[in-house]
């Protein structure tokens, strides 16, 4: 804890923000200030009455009565400056192929998109479903849909069936946007086909745009199905369309995220406070010039791809790399070879990326020359100190700080993060980004001595943060602002620590949401899918810590009677798990049970069963009832 690393001179002297103290005072003083100066920086077709209205809590608006599609700012406003014939989008397929789009370019094909989408009956207010490989009509998809004043879900590509489906009905979507697969590790995902079956199950769709990607046989249904190539050759895809007037507050995207029960919510966020947040945590936690090759290596279905492969960078009009595949396909030397090749500058990854890299040895990116770089960062989960010196002396020669940047699906965008100019303790998101207050507090609310591990609780209002829980409201309040809501806090559902420096220590998650390989998952989820096997009576997921991915999921399974657990089933509830919800999801060991520890209200206790696992004390069990 005591590991501190002072960032090179060249970066402090060149930094955006060169005095942190300085800006975190003004804006804590003055928030609405602080956020409104920001906000001037971008297009506005009108200006807002108030900056925070906060009349209605915790259902806090931002820049309330402005009217501003995040469109104008992440295309429109660049067309007109010499930034039109900047590339916005460099991306590579993973067989290799590449292309690139100036913002010019980029617009032409939105403004064809968004023309066909309008063709299709998609109206401002609905939500249209995007489950597509990482290819650039992926980033089309959304913008095109942001334009006409319609809102995105995207389904990560790595989902199955069931996970589709539910989201698909969750939104009450009309249409789906697909491809027909992608490729990844050399082999095709055949995307179409599981959209095909989500589509059976979903009473609600009407209309399927797929994308031809990897040529293979696929089922189009006549009058439902068209191919997205056939669209764009209509004469209704004119690359002429007006971006649609939003309210700032008018939704964006809403985008599924795993809980502590039940399925999944939407969380919904908006166009004005969103643009700000990101495009402003962009612009100074990673620096961004307009020389940059910004490369955030996260899939668009999350977060973090929403965030910072789309909004924030486009908003900023940086050059954006978007890479397909696997980062190991063929060779472990792929991500590096990309890096030199197109020059990227600032590289954004998760832990678990990293560690999955690291295994392979320093000799495949030392083939390349990754001098191009000057930072790095990292996202997901906690970021073991191994890992975080790797990649600070192999990856970034010794002179890249790291921005291990800490927030959620809920927050839009970072909230405890360094800046270029801060000294980092490897495995420290450090401090709070502008405008968030953070605590640490115990069972009572009240704040813990420094070094004292607790829950981690954010105090003040920020335009990012999530408006909701897609119609569901009340779980919105239930879920995160019910434990503290005489203070008006926000429960992250993290435990941390703040050491005396100040710095903030993320431990991990404390309610039942486990991070595999960064993807947040819910025991929820994996429970219900595997109690749709015939076999299974009850089941009980844990998180176990695992080199590579962070967490393993492990699972205890009480079958039903009479049926007696083999080597077959095992694989067979695996398979299960991975055809429910997705590959990722895949439990790493299945354990055949006769009970499982439960309250007396019937409530598994996966604390107990997760410290039996790791051979650690099992603590207060006197409310077990078996
Ligand atoms: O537990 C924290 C962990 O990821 C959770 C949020 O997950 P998700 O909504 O999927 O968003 C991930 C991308 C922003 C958090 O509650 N987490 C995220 N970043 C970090 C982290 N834990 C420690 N350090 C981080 N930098």
């Amino acid at each position: 804890m005591n590991e501190l690393y002072h960032p090179p001179r060249h970066i402090v002297r060149n930094a955006n923000v060169k005095d942190y103290e300085a800006l975190y005072q003004r804006s804590m003083e003055d928030p609405e200030g602080f956020w409104a100066d920001e906000a001037k920086k971008l297009k506005w077709t009108r200006k807002w009455n108030k900056v925070l209205d906060d009349s209605n809590k915790p259902f806090y608006k931002w820049f309330a009565g402005g009217k501003m599609n995040i469109i104008q700012n992440a295309i429109d406003r660049h067309l007109e400056t010499w930034r039109r014939n900047k590339l916005a989008i460099i991306w590579e397929g993973e067989p290799g192929d590449v292309r690139t789009m100036s913002y010019h370019a980029l617009n032409r094909e939105v403004s064809k998109f968004a023309n066909v989408l309008k063709a299709m009956g998609v109206k401002k207010g609905e939500i249209v479903t995007i489950y597509m490989p990482q290819i650039p009509e992926l980033v089309i998809a959304m913008l095109a849909v942001a334009k006409i004043g319609a809102a995105h879900s995207v389904v990560y590509g790595g989902f199955s069936t069931e996970a589709l489906a539910a989201r698909i009905d969750d939104a009450k979507s009309r249409v789906l946007l697909t491809a027909d697969g992608g490729f990844r590790r050399g082999k095709i995902t055949d995307l179409k086909s599981i959209a095909n079956d989500a589509i059976q199950r979903s009473p609600t769709l009407e209309v399927c745009i797929c994308v031809k990607r990897t040529g293979h046989d696929v089922y189009m249904e006549n009058d439902r199905d068209f191919w997205y190539h056939d669209l764009m050759n209509l004469p209704i895809a004119s690359p002429n369309c007006a971006t649609e007037v939003t309210d700032a507050e008018d939704l964006l995207f809403i985008l599924y995220t795993s809980g502590t029960t039940g399925k999944p919510k939407g969380l919904m966020h908006t166009h004005g406070g969103y643009a700000v947040y990101t495009s402003t945590t962009h612009k100074y936690v990673f620096d961004i010039k307009d020389e940059d090759r910004w490369w955030c290596a996260a899939d668009p279905g999350w977060v973090t791809g929403h965030s910072y492969l789309v909004y924030g960078p486009l908003i900023n009009g940086t050059t954006l790399m978007m890479y397909e595949g696997a980062p190991n396909h063929p060779y472990p030397n792929r991500w590096w070879s990309m890096v030199e090749k197109y020059g990227i500058t600032v590289m954004y990854t998760s832990p678990t990326a990293i560690r999955g890299l690291m295994r392979f040895g320093d000799q495949w990116p030392k083939r390349h020359d990754l001098s191009s770089l000057r930072l790095l960062g990292s996202v997901g989960e906690p970021i073991n100190p191994e890992a975080w010196r790797w990649y600070h002396s192999v990856i970034g020669g010794g002179n890249c700080p790291i921005m291990d940047t800490w927030w959620q699906t809920e927050t839009g965008g970072h909230m405890i993060t360094p800046l270029p100019i801060t000294p980092l303790k490897p495995g420290s998101a450090t401090k709070p980004f502008f405008g968030v207050a953070v605590g640490v507090v115990d069972e009572n609310g009240a704040e813990v001595a420094a070094g004292e591990e607790g829950k981690l609780v954010i105090k003040t209002p920020t335009p990012g943060m999530a408006r909701g829980i897609w119609g569901d409201p009340d779980r919105y309040v239930e879920t995160y602002w019910k434990d503290y809501a005489d203070k008006g806090w926000y429960k992250a559902g993290d435990s941390a620590r703040i050491d005396e420096d100040g710095y903030v220590w993320v431990i991990g998650r404390i309610d039942d949401v486990i991070k595999v390989s960064g993807y947040r998952l819910g025991t929820a989820e994996v429970e219900s899918a595997l109690v749709t096997h015939p076999k299974v009576a009850e089941a009980a997921a844990i998180a176990i810590p695992h080199e590579v991915k962070g967490n393993a999921i492990h699972v205890y399974v009480i079958l039903r009677q009479g049926i007696t657990p083999d080597k077959a089933l095992e694989e067979e509830l695996r398979e299960t798990v991975g055809r429910e919800i997705g590959p990722i999801a895949k439990p790493d060991k299945v354990i055949f049970a006769e009970s499982l520890p439960k309250t007396r209200s019937g409530k598994i206790m996966r604390r107990v069963l997760k410290a039996r696992a790791m051979g650690q004390d099992v603590g207060d069990i006197s409310t077990l009832e078996e």
